[in-house]
């Protein structure tokens, strides 16, 4: 298995292992917001980091993380096309998209927008999902490590993440890999690493 940066061909596969195994608004809206998404971080590699887990030619695992949150939020501003609009109305009119969950999700990036402005330089983890046949094989923990060791060439020592307060299994992971929750926030947990305790 090779841990390596993402690329636009990637984009397809990357997408489905989002839509496959990451709870929230994004998944729900579907593959067409979840390719303007990925393609739109990519756009911006000096503020974002994207790994993805490749074995045997098949992409298995991703990570993405954003070294200036507020930047990445503005860029991703730009995902709302109407065709993107009209896929989150679908969402919400199907019933799979909750009005509170989406709201939610604009109340948590707002607030920790804010909140971040106060904490030491970090990186943000935006996404990091294994698709869901080669879990518990640590290939999460790789992806981790690599960014880990991107890191080290900076300055940045925090990493913070945050995940729904009901997902054990992320929780579980983070908290493996030395993460501790830092405070909750709207339906999420924020938690946080300092690198050099790896
Ligand atoms: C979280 C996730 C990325 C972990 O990836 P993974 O490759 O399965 O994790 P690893 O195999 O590297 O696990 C490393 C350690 O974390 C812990 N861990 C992993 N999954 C766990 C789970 N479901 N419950 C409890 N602990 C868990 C274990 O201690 C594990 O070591 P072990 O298997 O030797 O006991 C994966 O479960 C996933 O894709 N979840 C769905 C997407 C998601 O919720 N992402 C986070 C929000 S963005």
């Amino acid at each position: 298995m090779i841990i390596r940066e993402m690329r636009r061909l990637d984009i397809e596969a990357v997408s489905l292992i989002h839509k496959k195994t990451i709870p929230g608004p994004g998944s729900k809206i579907g593959k067409r917001f979840l390719i303007k998404f990925y393609n739109l971080l990519l756009s911006n590699p000096k503020d974002n980091i994207s790994l993805v887990a490749e074995l045997d030619g098949k992409i298995v695992g991703i990570l993405v993380a954003t070294r200036n949150y507020p930047n990445t939020k503005k860029l991703l501003n730009k995902i709302y096309s109407p065709e993107v609009f009209i896929d989150t109305l679908k969402a919400i009119f199907l019933g799979k998209l909750g009005i509170k969950e989406l709201y939610n999700h604009y109340r948590f990036s707002s607030q920790f927008e804010t909140k971040s402005l106060t904490f030491n330089p970090f990186i943000a983890i935006l996404t990091l999902a294994v698709d869901k046949s080669f879990q518990r094989k640590g290939i999460g923990r790789q992806l981790l490590v690599r960014l880990i060791r991107d890191l080290s060439r900076e300055k940045i020592k925090l990493i913070m993440v945050d995940t729904l307060l009901e997902n054990q299994q992320a929780l579980g992971f983070y908290n493996k890999m030395g993460f501790r929750s830092k405070f909750q926030l709207v339906d999420s947990w924020v938690l946080e690493k300092v690198v050099s305790s790896m």
